[in-house]
């Protein structure tokens, strides 16, 4: 195991991932403490989507091994991490735009045990997300950009997931939304101690609710440390270049 954060949450040492034949993340270690925030950053095409996507199981691991809370998961699989607690939200704010934000709430919710449990669920993101309480029966794709965004999150946190897995949330937001979309998730962290690793490409806005910062360069990590070991633009260049 790596050797951040004395009680990580999700650990992962030397993962191998890629497509087809096509190797894409190169040996990644890196650990997320329980209730950290952990900020994947790195350029466009750096890998970040792919190993979330390996983490959470919906490409294989060619190599390495992933722990989440303290048990190896030799081959992730999406839905028995869910049950486990681990909730992925993919690149793109993916909603189903022909189903009303009910029916999508209850899809995020699908793995959950009875009618009471959706309910309940259902009732805590409203807590969240009010907007959405008046929302019930509109399409999701009516929604802006920004609420699209609010209904895939809260997608997640209906089954209240220990660990969130966010692939770039702020993509597609307009900038002043960005900082808003941000702090939100950071409220949830600090309401309901939820373990967060966030992939982002806003890396100054993502350095303000970061507890630390994970470099990704062509499949491997360059840089992994404190988020305000780079508070400052200088170190921030210096670690980018
Ligand atoms: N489904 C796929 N099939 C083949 N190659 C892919 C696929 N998705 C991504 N890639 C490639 O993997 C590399 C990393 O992509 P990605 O993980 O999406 O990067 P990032 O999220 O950091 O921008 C890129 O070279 C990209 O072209
Ligand atoms: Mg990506």
């Amino acid at each position: 195991m790596s050797d951040n954060g004395s009680n990580p949450f999700l650990d992962v040492a030397n993962l191998v991932a890629g497509y087809g034949k096509k190797q894409v993340i190169d040996g990644v270690s890196l650990s997320v403490g329980a209730g950290e925030i952990v900020a994947l950053i790195g350029h466009n095409g750096a890998g970040k989507s792919t190993l979330l996507k390996a983490v959470f199981g919906l490409i294989p691991i060619w190599s390495g091994e992933v722990h989440f809370n303290g048990s190896l998961w030799s081959t992730p699989a999406p839905r028995a991490l869910l049950r486990a607690g681990v909730a992925y939200v993919p690149q793109g704010n993916r909603v189903f735009t022909d189903l009303t934000v009910r029916e999508n709430l209850e899809i995020g919710g699908v793995t959950l045990p009875n009618k009471q449990a959706m309910k309940d669920g259902i009732e805590r993101v409203f807590t969240l997300f009010p907007m959405l309480k008046n929302r019930l029966k509109q399409r999701a794709g009516t929604l802006s950009g920004g609420e699209k965004q609010m209904l895939s999150l809260a997608n997640a946190l209906v089954l209240s997931p220990k660990m969130l897995l966010l692939d770039e949330p702020s993509l597609g937001l307009a900038p002043t939304l960005v900082s808003e979309a941000l702090k939100r998730i950071k409220q949830i962290n600090q309401d309901s101690g939820v373990t967060v690793l966030i992939v982002e490409q806003k890396v100054r806005e993502v350095l303000k609710i970061a507890d630390r910062i994970v470099l990704l360069r062509t499949g491997r990590v360059s840089f992994d440390g404190p988020a305000g070991d780079l508070s400052d633009d200088r170190k921030l260049k210096a670690v980018f270049l």
